[in-house]
């Protein structure tokens, strides 16, 4: 096997953005396979922001080294192999790093999970809808523990995570309301994912009209930002409200991220619960079939935005924090 395989290495840990550099574009070639081991070629990448936290310190992982190919989720196909469970054309995802290819051994392979094949579906869904996206949503609604008629505003709205949340509150008969960074954003999770209203905080005016789309106050903020848009949703929030927090992206990139006052936590009661995803693993089985049965019946509507080529990734991990992607963000190879 002659391959040559292009990685993206961590050469510095980034400030702010990622600047020209941060990533460097490696070529090395793709060793021989031993038994034992099988190569995989990775189709497509998921870029998602915690990417730029692993970039900077250690957290709920350890910082991925300098030098190291950066960490990230990707889909990828057995091209050949000589490990006993994999064989050419299976499909699997999980860590694969930003780079073409990469050995699975023995090692690897809890990182990884086979993906079948199933007719009219993309290979995609199984990094947004079905992978970590749908997943994410899926237990922190469980977490929310919504009920019909409650009030539910989810930030980050028309992102991978924020556009399944809000339609499994749909589904759960809350009604939902979505704050996010454009007019045609709004337009999308309102008219097509059938949101009640959604909020462009972009406006000067935001504030008012959050007030005005949830004119019994918020029983559950489903928190994907932050900073000032958090704290503007726990002041409406009613008396023992309930805030999962998903993720707090307006600060990934900052040093001095913008927090908010605890106090409205004791003044309204509230019930705050943060969650990872990787603690679900023993039930990403019974997660995935529910979400797959919901889009399979029309109930959960996804888009994606697709970067082609693995030197772009840099790029796509910004387009996160400007606003640049609408659904699932994917790098295609
Ligand atoms: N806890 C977990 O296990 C877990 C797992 C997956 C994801 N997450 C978290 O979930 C959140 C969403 O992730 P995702 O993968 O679904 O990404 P995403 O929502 O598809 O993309 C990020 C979006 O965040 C919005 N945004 C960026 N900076 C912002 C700012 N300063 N103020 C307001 N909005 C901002 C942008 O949309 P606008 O145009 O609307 O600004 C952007 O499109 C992140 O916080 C992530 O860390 C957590």
């Amino acid at each position: 096997m002659s391959n040559t395989n292009r990685q993206l290495r961590l050469q510095n840990r980034p400030k702010g953005l990622l600047a020209p550099g941060d990533l460097q574009l490696v070529e090395e070639p793709v060793s021989p396979l031993s038994d034992g081991q099988a190569l995989a070629r990775v189709k497509y990448l998921s870029i998602d922001p915690t990417m730029r936290v692993w970039m900077a310190a250690d957290t709920y992982l350890p910082a991925v080294p300098i030098g190291e190919v950066m960490r990230a989720i990707g889909f990828a196909e057995i091209i050949e192999s000589r490990h006993p469970d994999y064989k050419k054309g299976d499909r699997v995802t999980g860590l694969t790093g930003l780079q073409d290819y990469f050995i699975l051994d023995e090692s690897a392979k809890r990182s990884f999970q086979k993906v079948p094949k199933i007719p009219f579906v993309s290979d995609t869904v199984f990094l947004g809808v079905l992978g970590i996206n749908g997943l994410t949503a899926f237990f922190g609604m469980e977490i929310a523990a919504s009920k019909k008629g409650e009030t539910l505003v989810v930030s980050a709205a028309a992102g991978a995570t924020g556009s399944i949340v809000g339609q499994i509150g749909k589904i759960h008969g809350c009604r939902v309301v979505g704050i996010a960074g454009s007019d045609d954003k709004c337009a999308w999770i309102t008219k097509d994912l059938g949101f009640d209203a959604a909020i462009n905080y972009k406006h000067a005016d935001w504030k008012k009209k959050l007030a005005a789309a949830t004119p019994n106050g918020i029983d559950i903020d489903f928190e994907n930002v932050g900073g000032e848009i958090m704290q503007e949703v726990l002041n409406r929030m009613n008396l023992h409200g309930r805030v999962v927090v998903c993720g707090f992206i307006s600060g990934y990139t900052k040093e001095d991220p913008n927090m908010v006052s605890l106090g409205t936590v004791i003044a309204k009661r509230l019930r705050i619960q943060g969650f990872i995803i990787l603690d679900y693993a023993s039930r990403f089985m019974e997660a995935a079939t529910q979400l797959g049965q919901w889009k399979m019946f029309g109930k959960l509507k996804d888009r994606e935005t697709v970067v082609e080529g693995l030197e772009k990734a840099p790029e796509a991990i910004n387009m996160l924090f400007t606003g640049g992607n609408t659904g699932k963000l994917i790098v295609k190879l």
